[in-house]
């Protein structure tokens, strides 16, 4: 619901509210963005009527005024706004809307340079608009509603000094108490005027102490988290320079009281539709106030507009949950689920997927592919495919982006007979790209060497062997979407991997003048949004998948084209327990893509058993990436298994409400609270911990539950030399002995059932059987080393 009156702005979902007001000096001014200021009834009631009834919006008058901050202390060396208005000191207000130059010395919004060389930017409002709906973008990816129940507000400021104006569009989501933000800039002067930086979103919030949780890392090292304090100055988490959204920092973060947690405290997530720099910021005055900024990072970037045009800014999501990280991360999940992710795809299970990376990397045929394929299908694998290593001469990865035609070696039938094989033996056929690159050893680089990024008559630098292509440059968009067109019609293709493994250096547009290479970032992602949006609607049916190295590029304006990305190049389950929980705050498991791949591990030389690899993986968008035709028999079993389970719990573990449990562990129930699955990891085994305990949250506390887990295979050979202590003679550990009862033996791990209330889980939790301790094994024993990991499953009881 959204009430405008030209004096009060109210966005209000059932349970939060967004207030703010006109000043008499035209500036806005920022009260309230939290906890609902009504009842839920009282919302309901609001909702009902048509135009708010005159003893409602007096009640609402009343209300902002209580809550409006009453003195302005505007004493000393602060400015006041002007004469007129000589009691209005910017620096004191929280502000819908700051630029730069008229007294407010804090973080900006807007910084523009007029045509006269002045900073000095002065927007006041004039208009505002409510409308139903949500309006599209017209140059960046956005959000959309399909149940056309979000409702948007367009506030209308304008710096009249110089003939410019700038929209703010406010659009709020019910279903999920989200709002989101961006802004237009109109240029209706004469001359063109300079952008230095144009945020989507700035946020006053009456406190200090503040905490900025963000998540940074690196390549393979994905999303760690991060948690700062701004008591005084400024917190950052912002993409620099890499040119895309970034491992390094990914432009979800979450604002919150400092002892917010998963269960306790008021936060904000915010997260931008957007894949390139940007910039998130937490500032401070010390004493009484903070600043979130977020958008377009403005190192690096400017923008000539010219008379008559516009820039928009990409949009800000914000979710505000006073339950704690859990109550917002439901929130961003259900709005990136429903209001980002779109098409054919968006509700669909995603198939279960064996990837020919680490199962073979650049060295395959097409007969190793399909006997790959071959024991996938025998395991209840749904969809084959081919990573990098099919096209040109690329048998290493020195050489061939570009050429995007099929290597005849490998593939003597070209994709075509390869895929029409795959589809014979009964599964779905992918394929790898990566069509934002070139090698300079291709042959499109050696016919349009100036295609490729870089400082025309310099040394440049180069990622994996290769060069950005120039995406700013309508030629090379049409190249990359013809290039692509025939690739994804050379068969029977039903899922794509689009691949991006550099960061940008040398940023530079043999197509730009002098004075806008400071527009090249953002005008490459305006150019690859223009690919991915032709691509992804000449070829509805397709599932995408992004990829930058593993999750490098992981942002909602990659999620607005692409229902999935892969998380991360770091296949180590454990590794991945940390990658995904932190995808887990801003990200839903149905766009993360998550393999089971072979140990020891090739990123890390761990060993972790099956069993933790698959369940850890269960967690996302599933699938393997090993080499089945070298697997054992009982291990193959063991996948078949695995497989079976997942198509049987897929909807829930893809499409279910995710809550964080302490110790690495989640659960995640289905929308009608009848199923749950719980998981379980020990990171570090210790005997006589027989305490365990996991305290559910989101069960219907209503609904009784029948709880059991999920068997787990076990190995005489996993006891060692304690075989011994079962066996009538000796076994030497290790020995033709040893081996043999372990082929023949079944030993499986120990089967917990339960029968409990969803009160009594969600208030005390499910006791785990008794851990292994060395002594008194029974086959009730829990066994879990470390890294072994348990899944619950939680079904209601109908009595
Ligand atoms: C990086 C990706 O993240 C990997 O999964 C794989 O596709 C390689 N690129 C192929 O070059």
């Amino acid at each position: 619901m959204i009430y405008a009156d030209g004096k009060i702005f109210l966005l209000q979902t059932r349970k939060v509210s967004y207030l703010f007001r006109k000043l008499e000096s035209g500036h806005l001014e920022h009260i309230h963005f939290g906890g609902s200021i009504f009842s839920e009834e009282k919302y309901e009631d609001l909702c009902s009527e048509i135009d708010l009834e005159d003893a409602d919006k007096e009640l609402l008058e009343k209300i902002t005024l209580s809550m409006a901050p009453k003195h302005f202390n505007g004493g000393g060396n602060m400015n006041s706004y002007s004469d007129e208005f000589s009691g209005t000191f910017l620096e004191m207000l929280g502000l819908e809307m700051s630029s730069f130059g008229k007294g407010d010395i804090r973080e900006p919004m807007v910084e523009l340079v007029y045509p006269d060389g002045s900073s000095t930017v002065d927007f006041l409002f004039y208009d505002y608009e409510v409308r139903k709906g949500k309006r599209a973008l017209e140059t960046l990816p956005y959000s959309y509603d399909d149940l056309d129940r979000a409702q948007k507000l367009v506030i209308k400021l304008a710096d009249k000094e110089y003939n410019t104006r700038l929209d703010l569009l406010y659009t709020v989501f019910p279903d999920c108490d989200c709002i989101t933000r961006s802004a237009v800039l109109y240029n209706d002067s004469d001359q063109p005027v300079k952008v230095e930086r144009l945020l989507s979103a700035s946020l006053d919030i009456p406190e200090t102490g503040l905490k900025l949780t963000s998540f940074h890392g690196r390549w393979a090292y994905e999303m760690g988290r991060t948690d700062s304090v701004c008591r005084g100055g400024k917190v950052v988490s912002e993409e620099l320079a890499a040119g895309e959204s970034g491992s390094r920092s990914n432009p979800f973060v979450i604002v919150s009281e400092e002892t917010a947690d998963d269960t306790h405290g008021r936060c904000i997530g915010f997260n931008l539709i957007y894949s390139g720099n940007h910039y998130e910021a937490l500032s401070s005055n010390g004493a009484s106030m903070s600043r979130f900024v977020t958008g377009i990072q403005p190192a690096g970037f400017t923008w000539t507009l010219n008379k008559g045009e516009s820039f928009e800014t990409p949009e800000a999501v914000m979710a505000f949950s006073d339950k704690g990280f859990n109550g917002m991360s439901r929130n961003m999940h259900q709005f990136v689920r429903k209001h980002i992710v779109r098409g054919s795809w968006r509700d669909k299970e995603r198939p279960i997927l064996i990837n020919s990376w680490e199962a073979n990397y650049f060295n395959f045929t097409q007969g190793s592919l399909l006997s790959l394929a071959r024991e996938a299908k025998k395991c209840g694998i749904e969809l084959f495919v081919m990573d990098d290593g099919w096209f040109g001469n690329r048998n290493d990865d020195k050489r061939s982006l570009g050429d995007w035609y099929e290597n005849k070696k490998k593939l003597p039938g070209g994709v075509k007979e390869l895929a029409d094989k795959i589809t014979d033996i009964g599964m779905l056929f992918g394929i790898w790209v990566e069509p934002e690159m070139v090698n300079e050893d291709s042959d499109l680089y050696r016919a349009h060497p100036d295609w490729a990024v870089q400082v025309p008559g310099h040394p440049h630098s180069k990622g994996r062997n290769q060069m950005n292509l120039d995406l700013t440059r309508t030629e090379v968009q049409d190249y990359v979407i013809d290039a692509m067109k025939k690739v994804f019609s050379s068969g029977k293709i039903s899922y794509v991997k689009w691949d991006m493994n550099r960061i940008f250096s040398d940023r530079f547009s043999t197509g730009l003048p002098a004075e806008r290479q400071g527009e090249f970032q953002h005008r490459y992602y305006l150019g690859l949004y223009r690919c991915m949006k032709e691509l992804t609607e000449s070829f509805p049916d397709i599932l995408f998948e992004g990829c930058s190295a593993g999750g490098n590029r992981f942002d909602l304006g990659i999620l607005c084209y692409f229902p999935q990305i892969w998380g991360s190049d770091d296949t180590d389950a454990i590794c991945r327990l940390d990658i995904q929980r932190g995808y887990s705050y801003g990200y839903p498991a149905s766009t993360v893509g998550a393999h089971v791949s072979a140990c020891p591990n090739h990123q890390t030389l761990n060993d972790i058993s099956l069993e933790s690899r698959f369940a850890i993986a269960a967690a996302g968008c599933f699938g393997y990436e090993l080499n089945l035709c070298d697997m054992g028999d009982s291990e193959k079993k063991v996948i078949s298994g695995q497989v079976e389970f997942y198509k049987t719990w897929r909807h829930l573990f893809q499409f279910g409400d995710y809550y964080r449990l302490p110790e690495d562990g989640y659960i995640i129930v289905s929308r009608d609270k009848t199923k749950a699955i719980a998981f379980a990891v020990e990171r570090y085994a210790r005997p006589n911990n027989d305490y365990k305990c996991i305290r559910t949250v989101g069960l219907d506390e209503n609904k009784i539950y029948n709880v059991t887990n999920r068997v787990v295979p076990l190995r005489i050979m996993d006891f060692g030399s304690l075989v011994n202590t079962m066996t009538p003679m000796h076994v030497k550990q290790d020995g033709i002995i040893h081996h043999i009862i372990d082929k023949f033996a079944n030993v499986n791990g120990e089967e917990q059932k339960d029968l409990s209330t969803g009160a009594a889980l969600n208030r005390h939790g499910l006791s785990l059987n008794g851990s292994f301790a060395g002594t008194g094994y029974t086959g009730n024993t829990r066994i879990m080393r470390t890294g072994d990991t348990r899944l619950y499953i939680f079904c209601e009881e109908k009595m």
